[in-house]
Formats: C-alpha cells, structure tokens, sequence
C-alpha cells in the first residue's frame, strides 16, 4: 500500500490537533487514532433530524435537473427511508452545520451527492444496497474540508499551488476525523473519504492508486456530476445537464470512470427510468462548458 502522509495538520472543530503535519498513516498510527477517542461520551444522533437537514434536502431536490432525477416518488420515499434510519455521532453532525453556516455549497454538495449515489446503487448494486447506505452516508465524504481554510473553499480566483496543495488535503483529513470519530481503524466510511478522489485508471488522489472498489466509484461520480450541475466558488456558472453528462462521458471514454456508472447516470436522468443495461450512449457530443470556469487553473505561488 502506499504511505498516506498528512501533508497539513488535522484539527477537529474544536481545535483538538489530531495528527501534525508530516504524519505517516501507518497501521499502528490509526488505532492509535481510534482508540484515543475511547472515552468520548457524545451520542449517535438521527441524521434526517439534525439541525435543518430535513427542510433543506426538500429545498435542494426541486432545483433542476434534481427535479427529474428524484421525480419518481416511490424511490424518492425509499431514499428518505434509508436516510431516516442513519445515525451520526455528534461532532460529524456539526461539521454539516459547520458547512451550513460558512461553506453552504459544500453543506448542500454533501447532502445532493449522498441522494444522487443511492439512487445509482439501487440500479448498480441492489444486492448490497443496505450496506451501501449505511456506509456511504453524505456528509462524511468531504468531511476533512474542515481542515482546509474557508478563504481557499470558498476562493473565487485561480488557486495557488500550495491552495491547491492543501484542498487536497481533505481526502487524507477526512479519513483520519473519520477514524478518530468512529473509533474504528478500519472503518469503511473513513476510506470512502481517503479515496473519494482516486479514479480508475490511477489519475487522481491522494495515492493515485487504481480505484477498483465500486462503491466509492460510485460515490466519485456523483460528487463530479454534483460539482458540475451546481454552481461553485471557482465556477460561478453551472454546467448544464447535458454539457455535465457528456463530459463524465469524455471521463469514461479514457477509462477514468467506469460506463455502468455512467449509464446508471443517465437512467436516473431519464423520466421513465429504465434500468441502465438498456442505455445508449449518444456518440455525438454537443454541450458548451460555461465561461468563468477556474476548475483546475492553478496559480504560481
Ligand atoms: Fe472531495
Ligand atoms: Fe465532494
């Protein structure tokens, strides 16, 4: 396995230093992490009854193209069931609030990528969906931007190498918060957060190893249709449905996505639903990414 290193420090909300700088991750490190939080007395709180979560997800799901993408009521209800049933510790709780009161596009961007993602392991993964909701619950995959400065969230020039330096830091963050929170050094949930960003063929981070694990494809796909159908602080213009659609279709293309993903993708964004082994991908590519778009142009520092 290759090494994880924090390249940055990780601090809960509360200013508690969980790892300096410069921490390797090795095996005896993370139970370490785990077994720290031993004596933590905060409770496991229902998800759906947190703080505004509730109202808000009602908001955010009639936004277009959500409006097609949840249309179909019964597995509207099936999704708020499930979510019904997910309990949180507290302090992972109030990283959502967290969210909400400073980064509100990234509170929303947690809550849309856990919806979206269930809805695409129901059509990909229906033998294992149980385990998949209750693994892949959405506030906990970007979860490690609380150790990221808000001015870099929420920056709307062009990221500097170090700025981008340390956004990516919130993929090994999140899995270390996650482990000290769950007090689990193994948890699944927590390395769903390392890897959220790795890719199939290798080209992504924190490892740049090949994703093979179908779950957190899953959830990979989501987040990038997520980030590009919602308008972000480095691209005030969203892209449209299509534009996003083909442009996961590029990513497939060059083996960075799987295409069941991609099809289970467009399925959800067809009205009548059909199951995703019957999907078509149009050859033809027509959409116009938006002006004003600073993903990916970095700055010297
Ligand atoms: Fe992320
Ligand atoms: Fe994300």
């Amino acid at each position: 396995m290759t090494n994880i290193v924090t390249e940055y420090p990780v601090k809960t909300l509360d200013g508690i230093e969980l790892l300096p700088e410069g921490t390797e991750l090795t095996e005896e490190i993370l139970k370490e992490l785990a077994n720290r939080n031993d004596s933590a007395s905060y409770d496991s709180l229902s998800f759906m009854d947190y703080g505004n979560i509730r109202q808000d997800l009602f908001i955010f799901i009639n936004y277009p193209p959500y409006h097609i993408f949840f249309s179909d009521l019964e597995e509207f209800q099936y999704i708020l069931k499930i979510m019904e049933s997910v309990k949180l510790p507290l302090p992972v709780l109030e990283s959502m609030e967290y969210f909400r009161q400073n980064d509100f596009q990234t509170y929303r961007h947690s809550l849309m990528v856990f919806m979206i993602s269930i809805l695409l392991a129901k059509n990909l993964l229906p033998e294992n969906i149980e385990f998949f909701s209750k693994v892949t619950i959405s506030s906990t995959h970007d979860i490690g931007k609380i150790c990221v400065p808000l001015e870099i969230l929420k920056k709307s020039t062009p990221l500097t190498k170090n700025e981008h330096k340390h956004l990516k830091h919130h993929a090994v963050a999140g899995y270390a918060l996650l482990i000290y929170f769950l007090r689990d050094h193994k948890s699944f949930i927590a390395k769903l957060a390392l890897n959220h960003h790795e890719r199939r063929d290798g080209s992504g981070y924190p490892r740049g190893i090949e994703l093979t694990n179908k779950i957190v494809e899953i959830i990979a796909v989501a987040d990038v249709y997520d980030a590009l159908i919602m308008p972000r602080s480095y691209r005030p213009i969203s892209y449209d449905n299509r534009t996003a659609l083909e442009l996961i279709t590029t990513m497939a293309e060059s083996g960075v996505v799987g295409w069941d993903v991609l099809k289970a993708l467009i399925a959800q964004n067809r009205m009548e639903k059909p199951n995703y082994h019957k999907i078509v991908i149009p050859e033809e590519k027509r959409g116009k990414a938006p002006s004003g778009n600073l993903y990916g142009k970095i700055e010297a520092d």
